[in-house]
């Protein structure tokens, strides 16, 4: 799969198979974070793996817009220092990751919302970190149907050619 197809086809998945994310898989997903390119080179962020399953029932009662976190054979809780730039790092990581995830035949999601920091404890993560997601992976339970058949705006609705407001399209 090329980058682009990757890229068009990807989506959020939220069920998976009760199947064990091989640990080569993990590894790239990991690598694709870590070598993402950040402001300054900074390269704010942990990539904390959680696959103990009671941990991740535990999380998955935390997260209020990520309960299937519980059903995940694994999860990525990404945290990033409280740098000025770290959100925008962290959320091109977090993209190398899903796609390399996806181009593995595996499906993620972003965590985002909600009980993030109430996290920290059953982790142990210090408290000056702040925790900016938490990516369930795993094989998806689902046939994925319809791919690149994505809800988004059109492109002549966000792309301008030369001036604003001149559609691309
Ligand atoms: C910054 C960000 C935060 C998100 N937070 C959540 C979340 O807390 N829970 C959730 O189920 N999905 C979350 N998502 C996933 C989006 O809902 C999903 O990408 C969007 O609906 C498009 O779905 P699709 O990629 O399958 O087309 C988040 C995505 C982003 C980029």
């Amino acid at each position: 799969m090329d980058t682009f197809e990757a890229i068009r086809t990807l989506l959020a998945v939220r069920n998976y198979q009760d199947k064990l994310v091989p640990e080569e898989s993990l590894r790239r997903i990991l690598e694709a974070g870590r070598l993402t390119g950040s402001s300054m080179n900074g390269q704010p962020w942990h990539f904390l793996v959680v696959q103990n399953r009671d941990t991740l029932q535990q999380l998955g009662s935390l997260l209020r817009s990520g309960p299937y976190v519980a059903q995940a054979p694994l999860a990525i809780v990404v945290a990033i220092d409280n740098t000025r730039y770290a959100v925008s790092d962290a959320s091109r990581a977090i993209q190398s990751m899903m796609l390399t995830a996806w181009v593995d035949g595996l499906g993620a999601n972003w965590v985002g919302f909600g009980g993030l920091d109430s996290i920290k404890p059953l982790l142990g993560i210090p408290t000056e970190m702040e925790v900016f997601a938490v990516l369930p992976i795993g094989y998806p339970a689902d046939a994925i149907t319809g791919q690149g058949k994505k809800r988004r705006k059109a492109l002549a609705e966000v792309a301008h050619r030369e001036q604003w407001g001149q559609p691309f399209a």
